[in-house]
């Protein structure tokens, strides 16, 4: 082989950075990956739309099979993103002996088993490097660089919309509904924000990530999720005060032979590293028995930062040709595929941790005495109590940090509290997650 065929499926966001990246670098690329890597063809629905950039003879389609199927490709890149035809493609395109590239984190999550079946059976490689924190090299360094490791824990910060929102809404004590509109405006939100904001997006990367690190099968439909949206600035005040910063924070542990998945909003404290990654960001913290803790950080999303990702699996395609070496030298998951170990889930009645109450109450006499009642009731013990402002008529809010605690307990004591006369108002609950610095 004297160069490796690229084929693009989808010329959006993350296309256009690719055919940029392959253009304006080929030199480079050539240089360290031992072989040029020349674009042949790009297949989108609307090929006619002017997207800037000058493409020589690189053929433009609408049909995704000159891609998949075609004789003079070698790799096919997927970045059009969704479940079909991405998941149809692939396949189609393995079938044709093509190894694949892609960034679509949705179906390497939710269908990944399937494909990396397909791509172990076809003998083709199926890299997803851009799927999970872009441009942060990750899943390489999860699955190859601490491979040595027995990993017991893994935080991220994985969707950088969320972690603008709240940056912003912290920055400048704005309610969530205000800095979202805003973020839709500059573009750093979707129109349909769903993904994003309900931790949807962020937990199909924790699901390919979780597997790597403990060596399990994709577990994506049996992650807890909950997003930003409930959030309110006076929480994120609260927290700043007491010493913490609010997160949407991914969250992946092993321990006692079962897993903890979960994404959710968690307060950090202010001191930990995690606590300082803000705006667009993502970082991702790994604890490894040898290893020790470690953090990546950088840009997780944007046409660039996600086309420096998928060139980079490129390049490794293009050094692999040039050295004759056979597909699968490094199992898809980090351990081969049918090494991986399912583990149980812990329930909600097995999750323990300290909590953040946040009450609207009426100052009355005796309410303190309610709450504290019920909560002894659910065998809850107090760590601290804070109240602000005093009104005979209005509201007011009282926040009670809990002792460590099961999350079962904290549940059902905040659904009796739900139920006094003087509490006004859903009651908040937020994890505190004591990461170490
Ligand atoms: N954007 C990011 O920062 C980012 C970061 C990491 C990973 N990703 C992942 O990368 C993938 C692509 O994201 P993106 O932001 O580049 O999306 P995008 O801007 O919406 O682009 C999608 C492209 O795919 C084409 N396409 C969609 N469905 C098609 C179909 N049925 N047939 C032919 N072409 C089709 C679209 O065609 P038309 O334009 O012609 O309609 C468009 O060119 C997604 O899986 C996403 O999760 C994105």
């Amino acid at each position: 082989m004297n160069e490796l065929r690229v084929g693009i499926l989808g010329y959006g966001v993350v296309g256009r950075g690719v055919v940029r990246l392959l253009l304006e670098h080929g030199g480079l690329l050539a240089d360290r990956g031992g072989l040029p890597l020349r674009l042949v063809r790009i297949a989108t629905r609307t090929p006619g739309r002017d997207r800037g950039i000058p493409l020589g003879d690189v053929a433009l389609t609408d049909d995704l099979t000159q891609v998949t199927q075609g004789e003079d490709i070698d790799v096919v890149v997927e970045v059009m993103g969704g479940i079909e035809p991405a998941r149809t493609s692939i396949l189609h395109a393995l079938q044709r002996g093509k190894h694949v590239v892609t960034a679509n984190k949705a179906l390497i999550a939710e269908h990944g088993s399937e494909l990396f079946a397909q791509s172990s059976e076809q003998g083709r490689e199926l890299l997803f490097e851009a799927a999970v924190a872009g441009a942060v090299p990750v899943i390489k360094a999860v699955r190859e660089s601490l491979a040595s490791n027995r990993l017991d824990r893994v935080y991220g910060i994985l969707n950088g919309t969320c972690n603008y929102i709240l940056t912003e809404m912290r920055e400048r004590g704005l309610p969530f509904d205000a800095v979202l509109a805003e973020a839709q405006a500059k573009g750093y939100a979707e129109a349909d924000p769903t993904l994003d904001v309900e931790g949807i997006d962020a937990a199909h990367k924790l699901a390919i990530l979780a597997a790597i690190a403990f060596g399990a099968p994709l577990s994506f439909s049996k992650i807890t999720i909950e997003g930003i949206r409930n959030i309110a600035e006076v929480d994120i005040a609260w927290a700043t005060e007491m010493g913490y910063r609010i997160k949407l924070l991914c969250i992946a542990k092993r321990s006692d032979g079962k897993l903890d998945l979960r994404v959710q909003p968690t307060m950090v404290p202010v001191r930990s590293m995690i606590a300082g990654v803000e705006g667009v960001f993502n970082a991702v913290f790994v604890h490894g028995d040898y290893s020790g803790p470690g953090m990546f950080y950088g840009r997780g999303a944007g046409e660039g930062p996600t086309a420096s990702a998928v060139v980079a699996d490129l390049l490794d395609l293009a050094r692999a040709a040039k050295a004759g070496c056979a597909a699968g030298r490094v199992p898809p998951l980090g351990t081969a595929l049918d090494r991986l170990e399912s583990l149980p889930i812990r329930g909600l009645d097995e999750l323990r941790g300290e909590y953040y109450i946040r009450l609207a109450v009426l100052d009355r006499p005796g309410v303190l005495a309610d709450i504290t009642h019920i909560l002894k009731r659910h065998e809850i013990s107090i760590d601290a109590i804070h109240q602000k402002g005093r009104s005979p008529s209005e509201a007011v809010p009282l926040v009670l940090l809990t002792h460590e605690t099961s999350e079962q307990r904290v549940q059902a004591a905040v659904r009796d509290i739900a139920e006094l006369k003087t509490v006004h108002s859903r009651p908040q609950v937020i994890r505190i997650e004591n990461i170490p610095s």
